[in-house]
């Protein structure tokens, strides 16, 4: 028999807190001049008081809306922020020290902002990554030659960045994010702004070097598609708090314990009466409700029977509705 050890998290936070201390600047010209002689200063909580544990290979999405904080923990994660207070451990190392064996094994993409020069191509950017992070050539060409494969950019290295389309320059900057062969990854927005088609072809490309290398990842987006194909563990986090973490799957369950069925009849029905169904709408031939997650089948059953069905399809609520009224729901608190 083989025993089962636990392992460690790689991420481990415990309380983690950020505040952020800025200049508040007066308005108008009269106002500039009286914030250099006086200057105010306000705080503002980003991150608040937040635990949780990633364990190796894990790929969870980091959800929320607009202003909640997850920038700002991804931030404190990878050491480009110090925290405020908390304890905050990754791979063992404290972030914000920056050491460079800290460094060589995480890596941040940011859907915004690039990490490659702009005029050259991206293979100028992946040797100075070769160079920064003592990697050897053998070790070096390996990598590229398996992530332009995965990511199809072989014809775009040696192309200036600047003359490539923002689907392209993505792909490079996920390519240069991971030539050194980080086991942590964390992604802030990465597919923003890109095309359906672009955007599969990111989510493919993430799930392939999470299974194949075992690549721990932490994303955040805004895109409910993204976080459905990647992951099975979200956080959700909302004015600095983490309101839940847990399986994508139960959040659904939990939030919207009801499946939408809609049939299509060959010609219009009459309902009548249906058992443990609610919001019934018939609009020509196509009926649709919502029905008990565990009498679901007995529906189905009562539909079948009302005539000879063209359709039947039964759903999980959306997740973008369910964050939606998860997020409306506190913000009117
Ligand atoms: N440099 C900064 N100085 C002061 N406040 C900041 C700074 N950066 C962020 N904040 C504030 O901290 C809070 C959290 O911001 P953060 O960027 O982490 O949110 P987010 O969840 O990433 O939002 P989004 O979905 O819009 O990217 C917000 O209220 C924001 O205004
Ligand atoms: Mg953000």
């Amino acid at each position: 028999m083989t025993s089962v050890h636990a392992l460690p998290p790689v991420i481990a936070a415990h309380d983690l807190t950020k505040t952020y201390t800025f200049h508040q600047q007066r308005a108008g010209l009269g106002g500039a001049l009286k914030s250099l002689v006086r200057r105010t200063y306000e705080t503002r909580l980003a991150v608040d008081r937040v635990t949780f544990d990633i364990g190796r290979g894990e790929v969870v999405g980091l959800l929320g809306p607009n202003g909640a904080g997850k920038t700002t923990t991804l931030k404190m994660l990878s050491g480009l922020l110090y925290t405020t207070s908390g304890d905050l451990q990754v791979l063992g190392h404290t972030p914000s020290a920056r050491k460079h064996e800290y460094l060589r094994r995480i890596a941040l993409v940011m859907g915004q902002k690039t990490m490659l020069w702009w005029d050259v191509p991206a293979m100028e950017s992946l040797l100075l990554h070769k160079d920064m992070y003592g990697l050897s050539t053998t070790e070096f060409d390996r990598n590229v030659s398996e992530l332009a494969d995965l990511l199809e950019v072989g014809h775009l290295l040696n192309v200036q960045v600047r003359k490539t389309s923002l689907g392209e320059r993505m792909k490079l900057e996920l390519m240069a994010a991971l030539v050194h062969g980080p086991e942590i990854l964390f992604l802030d927005e990465p597919t923003i702004g890109l095309d359906v088609v672009a955007k599969a072809r990111v989510r493919s490309f993430l799930a392939d070097v999470n299974r194949l290398r075992g690549t721990t990842i932490l994303i955040t987006s805004h895109d409910m598609d993204d976080i459905e194909a990647l992951c099975s563990r979200v956080m959700i986090i909302d004015h600095g708090r983490l309101q839940y973490d847990g399986g994508l799957d139960e959040l659904v369950r939990t939030a919207r314990p009801r499946k939408l069925v809609r049939a299509t009849y060959a010609a219009p029905v009459d309902v009548g009466q249906l058992d443990g169904v609610t919001d019934v709408e018939v609009s020509g031939t196509t009926v649709e409700l919502e029905a008990d997650r565990d009498r679901a089948g007995a529906v189905m059953e009562q539909l079948t029977r009302l005539g000879p069905l063209v359709d039947l399809d039964v759903a999980d609520a959306d997740i973008e509705d369910i964050m939606r009224d998860l997020f409306q729901r506190r913000s009117s608190l």
